[in-house]
């Protein structure tokens, strides 16, 4: 089996102790921190934005993985690039030209990423798959932590996995992902599983680091 990484992401963490939460989670062994940006309109929740994502960079022994959910990325792509995001994953919904930002990001050398909501088919990704390092497939609505994962969109992993075949893009599966879901999304294909909720709130974060990757 191809190997497994885990996104660790700090939505759920206590936001006060933001620092200490980056440095303890890269010692638990995460291979990226997930940073979720939302712009309260794209989704119905406002978190952070390029200045935290530097100070976050600045608390971090591994490469940050930014998840953007943000209806306008163009207004602060260059900042959140400035500030330390090795990897900017866009979502495909937006109004936005999704290519010519996917040109930007590859331009500047940071990692792309296409984003894909519950209800957005999996083709969609097609037109941009010369563009792509990674497809995020979301298990959950975005916008929250600790959802339930939504078994219906295995599916579109295998799928997805099926239209980048032969190419050098990895899968990325971001929702409700646990011991328990986590192994069905890493047999339909994905290649990183982010997870916040199972992580943070488990008691021994490096175990529930093992167990996502399917090692005890
Ligand atoms: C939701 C975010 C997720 C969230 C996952 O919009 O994209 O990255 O942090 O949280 P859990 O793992 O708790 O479902
Ligand atoms: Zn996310």
């Amino acid at each position: 089996m191809d190997n497994v990484y885990v996104s660790g992401s700090i939505l759920s963490a206590d936001f006060a102790c933001l620092g200490r939460v980056v440095k303890e989670l890269c010692s638990a062994g995460v291979d990226f921190v997930h940073v979720d940006v939302m712009d309260g309109h794209f989704v119905p929740n406002l978190t952070i934005g390029p200045m935290v994502v530097s100070a976050i960079k600045s608390s971090s022994t591994v490469p940050l993985d930014v998840h953007l959910m943000m209806s306008r990325p163009s207004i602060l792509l260059d900042s959140f690039i400035k500030a330390g995001s090795n990897r900017i994953t866009l979502h495909a919904e937006i109004e936005e030209d999704v290519r010519s930002l996917l040109m930007q990001l590859k331009e500047k050398g940071v990692d792309t990423g296409l984003c894909l909501k519950p209800a957005t088919p999996a083709e969609t990704i097609i037109p941009f798959l010369d563009l792509l390092d990674q497809v995020l497939v979301m298990t959950v609505e975005p916008g929250f932590g600790g959802q339930p994962f939504r078994y219906e969109l295995i599916d579109k992993i295998q799928e997805v996995k099926r239209l980048i075949q032969g190419k050098k893009i990895q899968i990325e599966v971001d929702g409700g992902l646990n011991d328990k879901t986590a192994p069905n999304c890493v047999k339909a294909g994905a290649d990183i599983l982010v997870a916040g909720n199972y992580i943070l709130k488990s008691s021994d974060w490096h175990q529930a680091i093992m167990l996502l990757k399917g090692q005890q």
